[in-house]
């Protein structure tokens, strides 16, 4: 099923010349997350391994994870050539050219084979709507994961319309004042939360794991509206 997504070419939530910046100011602990994701996935894997990070952007996780550990080879995913070009730059100031390669598409249009020992999908699956969507990017995941592999995935989480979320994002928007961030950028995010965004519920952002063929998950972190999850593929 193809995945309709916000597009960050035509649409970007923030300008792409901007993101890295934005993300650091509008994701409580996008940094540390990144690193928590690192300390997850060298809790499982070997000294090699094959990593699929899909929706890479920027490239935030190839650097990170490439730093982190000098063996493992990774595939970015993401369909957008103006986030992957960023990511381009990074690998070559990084001297990651000869582990990270890039591809520009959708995991379900990955080939089958070869299977990988790991799989990230950080801050991507928000942008799909619960309508078999998020269901289908996961299976995608799955079906080019090794047994046992480790996934880790970071999402927006909560229900839209209930109390509890108006109250997270009364939050937000006050950490997103003590951040510094402009007003206006304040209104356009917000936009995008309300147009593009489909958080879940904790309860139902394990269901859809479960159903993928994921088990053995942990909520590795938190940070207000966002939570990441480990998990290990049956
Ligand atoms: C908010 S950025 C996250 C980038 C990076 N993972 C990070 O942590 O900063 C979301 C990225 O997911 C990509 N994306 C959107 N839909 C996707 C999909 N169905 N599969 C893979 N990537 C997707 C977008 O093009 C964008 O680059």
């Amino acid at each position: 099923m193809p995945e309709e997504t916000l597009d960050f070419d035509t649409n970007p939530p923030v300008a792409i010349n901007e993101y890295d910046n934005m993300a650091q100011m509008a994701l409580p602990g996008y940094e540390a997350m990144h690193t928590m994701a690192l300390s997850c996935l060298k809790a499982h894997l070997r000294e090699t391994g094959n990593l699929l990070i899909v929706g890479a952007g920027t490239g935030m996780e190839l650097v990170k994870f490439g730093q982190g550990n000098s063996q493992w080879q990774m595939l970015g995913v993401d369909p957008s050539v103006n986030m992957l070009s960023i990511a381009q730059e990074k690998i070559q100031q990084h001297s990651l050219s000869e582990r990270v390669k890039l591809f520009e598409g959708y995991t379900h249009d990955l080939p089958a084979t070869p299977l990988y020992d790991a799989a990230t999908c950080i801050l991507v699956m928000h942008f799909l709507p619960d309508d078999g969507s998020k269901l289908a990017l996961l299976q995608s995941i799955a079906q080019r994961l090794k047994s046992s592999a480790t996934f880790i995935v970071v999402d927006m989480f909560g229900e839209k319309g209930t109390r509890e979320l108006e109250q997270m994002i009364s939050i937000l928007k006050l950490f997103w004042q003590e951040m510094g961030m402009k007003s206006e950028i304040m209104a356009q995010l917000l936009e995008t939360f309300n147009q593009s965004v489909y958080p879940i519920p904790e309860a139902r952002e394990l269901q859809l794991l479960q159903q993928a063929g994921f088990g053995n998950i942990i909520r590795f972190y938190t940070g207000l509206w966002v939570g990441g999850w480990v998990a290990i593929k049956d």
